[in-house]
C-alpha cells in the first residue's frame, strides 16, 4: 500500500549479507544434557542443529561479519552508510546500543544508529522503520541488521528452549528507488505474551545488582504451546491482511519467508494462507530459531532461488507478543 508521500522514492533492498558461527549444536549434543531425542526434536520442530557463537564474542561481532559479507558480495562501501538499525533482543551490553558498538567496529563516525527490540519480529519492524527513513529522503543508505546471540540466554539443560534456538546475523542495505521496493508493512503487538515468552533478569525490574540475584531469571523462558498457537494465528492473519489491503491474491506471491521458529508453525501458516508448498523458503533445519536474524538469513541462504522482480511476503511472530507481515519486490 503506497503511502501519502507517493511522489517520494520507494526504499529497495540493494544488497544482503549474513553470518553464522562455526560451532554446531546438534540434537545428539542435546541428548547428552537433557531428556530429549533426535527423533522427537525433528518430528516436533524440524530442527537438526543450530549454530552457537563462541564465548568472548557477542551480537555485534556477528553483525559486523554479516555487514562485511554484504559489502564483499555486492561491492558496497560501508563508509556510505547513513543509518544503522539493529533489531536484537540480545545486545552486547545494556548500554550503549549494539548499533553504536557496530559503528565503532566499522569506523563510522557520523552515523544515525540505534537498537530496536521487537524480539523475533524485530527484523520486520526495523525494515519498516528503515524503509520509512529512506522514503522521507532524509537518509539514503540504511543498514537493517537482525542479529541475536540467544545461546547466551538459553539454559542448556532446559529442553523447552534448548532444542529451538541458535545464533546468527543477517543484514540488508536499503536505498531509494524509482521502481517498487518495499511495498507495505503490517505490524502489530500487544502485551499478552509477557508471561509466555521472556528473559526477565538483568533489566531494571530484576537488576543483576539485586541480592541475591535469581540466576534462573537470566534464562529465556517459554510456554511453547501458548506461543505456538498465537504464532500460527497471528502470522496467518497478518499475511491475509496485508494481501487484502494491497488487493493481491496469494497466487501473486512468489516467495513466503516466514520467521523460522518451528517447521510445524511454518507449515500451519502456509496451509492457512493457502500458499503452494514449494513457495515457502526455510533454513530452520540447520539453523533453528535465530530470533531477529531468521528472515534475512533465510533469504540470504536461499538467494539463488529468488529472481529480480519476485514478490516476497515476509512474516514474523515473537515475544511481546509482536507480529507482522511485509510485502516487497526483490530488486537485486
Ligand atoms: O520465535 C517465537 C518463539 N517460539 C516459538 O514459536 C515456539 C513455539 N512452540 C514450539 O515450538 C513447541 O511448543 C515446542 C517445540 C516448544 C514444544 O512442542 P510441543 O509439541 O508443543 O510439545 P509439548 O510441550 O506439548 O509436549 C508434548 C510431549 C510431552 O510429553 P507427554 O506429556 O505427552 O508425555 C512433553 O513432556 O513431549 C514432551 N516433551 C519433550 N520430549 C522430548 C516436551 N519437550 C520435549 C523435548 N524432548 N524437548
Amino acid at each position: 500500500m503506497r503511502n501519502i508521500y507517493s511522489s517520494r522514492p520507494y526504499a529497495a533492498i540493494t544488497a544482503i549479507g549474513g553470518y553464522l558461527p562455526q560451532e554446531r549444536r546438534t540434537n545428539f549434543d542435546l541428548e547428552q544434557v537433557c531428556d530429549t531425542s533426535d527423533e522427537w526434536i525433528i518430528k516436533r520442530t524440524g530442527i537438526k542443529e543450530r549454530r552457537i557463537l563462541e564465548a568472548g564474542l557477542a551480537t555485534s561481532d556477528m553483525a559486523v561479519m554479516a555487514i562485511h559479507d554484504l559489502c564483499t558480495r555486492y561491492n558496497k562501501d560501508v563508509a556510505d552508510v547513513d543509518a544503522i538499525i539493529v533489531a536484537t533482543s540480545t545486545p552486547d551490553v545494556l548500554m550503549p546500543a549494539t548499533a553504536n558498538i557496530i559503528a565503532q567496529k566499522l569506523n563510522l563516525n557520523n552515523v544515525w544508529a540505534f537498537d530496536m527490540n521487537a524480539a523475533c519480529s524485530g527484523f520486520l519492524y526495523a525494515l519498516d522503520m528503515g524503509a520509512s527513513l529512506v522514503e522521507t529522503e532524509r537518509y539514503k543508505n540504511v543498514l537493517i541488521v537482525g542479529a541475536d546471540n540467544i545461546s547466551a540466554f538459553v539454559n542448556i539443560h532446559d529442553r523447552s528452549t534448548n532444542i529451538l534456538f541458535g545464533d546468527g546475523a543477517g543484514v540488508i542495505w536499503l536505498e531509494p528507488s524509482a521502481e517498487e521496493g518495499i511495498i507495505d508493512a503490517f505490524m502489530q503487538s500487544n502485551g499478552d505474551g509477557r508471561d509466555f515468552l521472556n528473559i526477565e533478569g538483568g533489566g531494571s525490574l530484576y537488576p543483576t545488582s539485586e541480592k541475591p540475584f535469581n540466576q534462573e531469571r537470566s534464562y529465556l523462558k517459554q510456554d511453547g504451546k501458548v506461543v505456538f498457537k498465537q504464532a500460527v494465528q497471528s502470522m496467518s492473519n497478518a499475511c491475509k491482511s496485508i494481501l487484502e489491503r494491497n488487493q493481491l491474491g496469494i497466487e501473486a506471491v512468489d516467495w513466503l519467508i516466514p520467521h523460522q521458529a518451528n517447521k510445524r508453525i511454518i507449515d500451519a501458516v502456509g496451509k492457512d494462507i493457502n500458499i503452494q508448498k514449494n513457495k515457502t523458503l526455510t533454513n530452520i533445519e540447520y539453523r533453528g530459531n535465530t530470533i531477529a536474524a531468521t528472515i534475512p538469513l533465510c533469504i540470504w541462504e536461499n538467494i539463488k532461488q529468488i529472481q529480480k522482480g519476485d514478490l516476497l511476503m515476509l512474516t514474523a511472530f515473537g515475544a511481546g507478543f509482536s507480529w507482522g507481515a511485509s510485502l516487497l519486490r526483490w530488486m537485486i
